[in-house]
């Protein structure tokens, strides 16, 4: 067999090993076995790039090349669907569609309605061409290269019968067991949670670079068919023929004949939902002929053969019982209610976020109120109103936010014109304390493994640290004598905390959880100034000279310097040999042989990585830019170079190098 018939083998029997695996859930093959064909099939690729497919299983894997979003039209508007709540409205709409239709039979299609992000998928000639997210329904995002990653997505349709061209419309989602895996993983970084599925899906989406979004394992169901030569005539039917191409459509779609079928179906899924591995928030309903649809027609927004059906948020009633108060790391307080338990989605729930004075104000709440608790989409449970009819004279007094701080006993303030209240003792609060160290050890910090929120909880309770620089008189004995800890893990933290003397001056820098001092800053500024020294003594209007960094970022450091404490913590920390100073890499020679160009860098790279060339570019005095614009000096191209990035440098008159004259640019 010759490589290339070893290629367009290996790349079928991946595109069906795949879809028995993620759409039919039945794999006939070890993950093992799969990686080891993957591989094979990498390699063979990179021996030959003249057998370059757009649709290669190979592109599933994404890349770290940065994407574009062009904007595309769509050939059909995405409209959304009209809403409602209710049995009744749903009823009105049979009733309207009975009427427009005269003396027709009709049958329905009922199905879930995926709570996630919509997207359009073109294919021609068996091969997706095209990923484009909703938009605002007339134009949307180029999304291609993410969507390739999404294993459910057939990139080669099988069987036969698919028309030359046609879209086919569904819904992206992040199943739960994904969401709840992410967010557990940012929350070990601090990182912002996702606050639901669906938010998480559609960040994912615009996700520049496409290995990320491989790594989140997003699913898609597809439930709306396009093109001038369907297969059928029926909705539901050409669903059905898309399952046979591959696709993955929703095994709960059926067609109804009567409204009751209809609200049995809403009934039952109300409650099965529960079970479903995506999340869903309602019930779509669809004339299934689709010459009826045609009959039917839209109106300037929504169709009239369609209608949603919304679940309720599960909501119920509870007695408040007390306002509690937490002060976060960064000494923000934010009030939580705490009523009686109740079952909510299927979990118990005691607690909710008031989130800020304004919130906890504007639903006048008096201790003993009963109030309603909703978790909708959202993960985190939420009050939504006092049920003012249950209140009696009996009842205490409108709840009002507290004045000292819980924790430390110190008046709490607001900034005009902010929401927050928050403890302003960031010396000696505990919460705050404790805060600052779980940031100075963190990964982008100083990356002191072993350590966790709980140990640094364990340390501090016992008087082992106070602050920051204790951590550098932490000795294995002190450790390892206290509950659940061994000696090998008290070594290990040891050796962590030593080793993180070798961190470059930016991340100290960073790690001193200076306010607004965040990584980028940490590096503008390190940069700039080169040591600690000469940051402590710069002036405001040093400070204000260095690229992005503003009136606010200035008055932050020149605060944090001017403290006493925060003098004497730097010095601690300097005493006991961490890096206070910028390290010039000798071995890097540095020219200005690209100074004042700026460059964009695209495509894929034989001699160095992407990384390696944006050093060099600054090494030489050059700055690497993202975007083309007619101030790019020119576009250092790899393989395979994005063709609208190569459009807009042909139309700007960029000029296009090559590595290999790139490299003896500079040389
Ligand atoms: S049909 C012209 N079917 O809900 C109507 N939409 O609120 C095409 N959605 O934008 C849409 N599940 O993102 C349809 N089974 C389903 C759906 C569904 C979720 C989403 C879709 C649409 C939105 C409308």
């Amino acid at each position: 067999m010759t490589s290339q018939e070893r290629i367009a083998q290996l790349r079928s029997e991946l595109h069906r090993h795949n879809h028995s695996y993620y759409v039919l859930n039945m794999p006939e093959i070890s993950d093992y076995e799969f990686d080891q064909l993957m591989r094979e099939l990498q390699e063979l690729e990179a021996q030959h790039p003249e057998m370059y497919d757009p649709t290669s299983p190979t592109m599933r894997v994404g890349s770290d090349i940065s994407n574009e979003f062009t904007q595309i039209v769509h050939k059909y508007p995405m409209l959304s669907l009209g809403n409602t709540y209710s049995f009744e409205e749903v009823a009105d709409f049979y009733a309207r569609v009975k009427k427009a239709l005269g003396s027709e039979a009709f049958e329905l299609c009922c199905e879930i309605k995926y709570d996630g992000v919509s997207i359009s998928l073109t294919y021609e000639e068996g091969r997706l061409v095209r990923a484009v997210t909703r938009g605002d329904g007339v134009q949307g995002d180029d999304v291609t290269t993410n969507v390739k990653t999404i294993n459910s997505i057939p990139l080669v349709l099988h069987g036969e019968g698919w028309p030359r061209e046609f879209e086919i419309r569904g819904e992206i989602l992040m199943p739960w067991k994904q969401f709840d895996r992410i967010n557990r993983e940012r929350e070990a970084q601090e990182e912002a949670l996702f606050a639901n599925p669906r938010n998480a899906a559609s960040g994912t989406l615009k996700l520049q670079n496409s290995s990320v979004v491989a790594s989140r394992k997003l699913d898609a169901y597809l439930y709306f068919m396009l093109g001038e030569q369907l297969p059928s005539t029926g909705h539901y039917e050409c669903l059905q023929h898309a399952a046979q191409w591959g696709f993955k459509v929703s095994p709960a779609m059926r067609k109804c004949n009567t409204l009751d079928e209809v609200f049995e179906y809403i009934n039952y899924w109300d409650v099965e939902r529960k079970n479903l591995p995506v999340a869903t928030d309602g019930i779509v309903i669809k004339v299934n002929s689709l010459a009826q649809q045609r009959a039917l027609g839209y109106t300037a927004k929504v169709p009239r053969w369609a209608i949603a059906y919304k679940f309720q948020a599960e909501k119920a009633l509870t007695r408040l019982n007390e306002i509690s108060y937490q002060v976060g790391r960064t000494g923000t307080v934010t009030p939580v209610a705490n009523f009686d338990p109740v079952q909510l989605s299927g979990t118990m729930v005691k607690r909710a976020t008031l989130h800020n004075a304004d919130f906890m104000d504007n639903l006048d709440l008096h201790i003993g109120d009963m109030v309603y608790v909703e978790k909708g989409g959202e993960i985190i449970p939420k009050i939504t109103a006092v049920d003012l009819s249950s209140r009696s004279f009996m009842m205490g007094e409108k709840v009002r936010f507290i004045t000292r701080c819980p924790e430390c006993g110190t008046p709490l303030m607001r900034v005009e014109g902010e929401a927050a209240i928050f403890c302003p003792n960031d010396v000696s609060c505990p919460p705050q304390i404790k805060g600052r160290i779980e940031h100075f050890i963190s990964r982008k910090a100083m990356n002191i493994d072993g350590l966790g929120a709980e140990t640094v909880d364990l340390l501090y309770s016992v008087g082992l640290i106070h602050d920051v620089a204790d951590l550098y008189q932490l000795r294995i004995p002190h450790i390892s004598r206290l509950e659940r800890m061994g000696y090998k893990s008290a070594e290990n933290i040891v050796r962590s905390i030593e080793s993180s003397r070798e961190i470059p001056f930016e991340r100290v820098l960073f790690a001193l959880g200076i306010r607004f001092v965040g990584e980028t800053v940490a590096k503008k500024l390190a940069r700039a100034f080169g040591s600690m020294e000469r940051i402590e003594n710069a002036t405001f209007d040093e400070l204000v000279a260095v690229d992005e960094i503003g009136e606010k970022i200035a008055q932050s450091i020149l605060r944090f310097f001017a403290n006493e404490q925060c003098r004497t913590l730097v010095n601690r920390l300097k005493e006991v040999g961490l890096q206070m100073e910028v390290v010039v890499d000798e071995s890097i020679e540095r020219t200005d042989k690209l100074a004042g160009k700026s460059v964009v860098i695209s495509g894929v790279f034989a001699q160095h990585s992407r990384n390696e060339y944006k050093a060099m570019i600054e090494q030489h005095g050059g700055a690497n830019v993202s975007s083309i614009s007619s101030k790019t000096s020119f576009v250092l191209a790899g393989r395979d170079m994005g063709p609208a990035k190569l459009e807009k440098a042909q139309k700007l008159g960029v000029p296009i190098v090559s590595e290999e004259e790139f490299l003896a640019m500079i040389e």
